[in-house]
């Protein structure tokens, strides 16, 4: 099983406190059965600790770590980017590590509209693929919206806890009419801690339809 979006890389943003709770997220993951994890620390976000450029590094540092206590799991490196209009970093150094396409992890504001359509249409004819996190978040998009925002080539993530409804009424809503008209490719835990925000996966996979399957990645040589 596949977490694509999660905060195990312990002390760099508002996830994992310490590499004792980064290694209780794992045991977690491991208990559930998820093989492949990517690890996607926040970039142009007030909660970030440490600068992104200590994100491989530290990646590495922890990897190390990991394998030696879960060697049944494979890690990757990504990151969750902000879209900011403002600032225009180099997406380059923020798409998921080991994968045969430029996936791009990339969040909006929940509270301020934002054109999220042409943002992400500009981003993929610039060679990228993204993945929308947690979009039954915008409440502000149309069925439409989110339809073309597929058509034009972006992904599509829900969250776990939108799934189960621990992230509000709203967000349950959507999540679950994106999931009954067939336009979700993944669902991940966007796990910050071992408990409240923990790993909960195959707890939400539980609750969907039996129709729904998650798109794999194709991992590079
Ligand atoms: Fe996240």
């Amino acid at each position: 099983m596949f977490d694509m979006h999660t905060h195990i890389l312990p002390e760099v943003d508002d996830g994992a406190k310490t590499l004792d709770v980064a290694l209780d997220m794992l045991k977690q993951q491991h208990k559930q059965g998820v093989t492949k994890i990517v690890l996607t620390p926040h970039v142009q976000n007030k909660v970030q600790k440490k600068s992104s450029s200590e994100y491989l590094e530290r990646f590495n540092q922890f990897n190390e770590i990991a394998k030696k206590a879960y060697p049944s799991i494979k890690l990757f490196l990504g990151a969750e980017v902000m879209y900011d209009q403002f600032k225009h970093p180099d997406y380059d150094k923020f798409i998921f590590r080991g994968f045969n396409k430029k996936y791009l992890l990339i969040e909006f504001s929940v509270e301020m509209e934002t054109p999220i359509v042409e943002v992400l249409y500009n981003l993929v004819s610039k060679g990228y693929t993204p993945i929308v996190a947690h979009i039954e978040r915008y409440a502000y998009l149309s069925l439409d919206d989110v339809r073309q925002i597929r058509k034009d080539g972006s992904l599509i993530q829900v969250n776990s806890g939108g799934i189960l409804g621990t992230d509000g009424k709203v967000f349950k809503r959507l999540a679950h009419l994106y999931l009954k008209e067939n336009l979700v490719d993944f669902i991940a835990s966007d796990c910050h801690n071992a408990q409240f925000r923990g790993p909960n996966l195959v707890k939400a996979l539980k609750k969907v339809p039996s129709t729904f399957k998650m798109k794999e990645l194709e991992e590079s040589l």
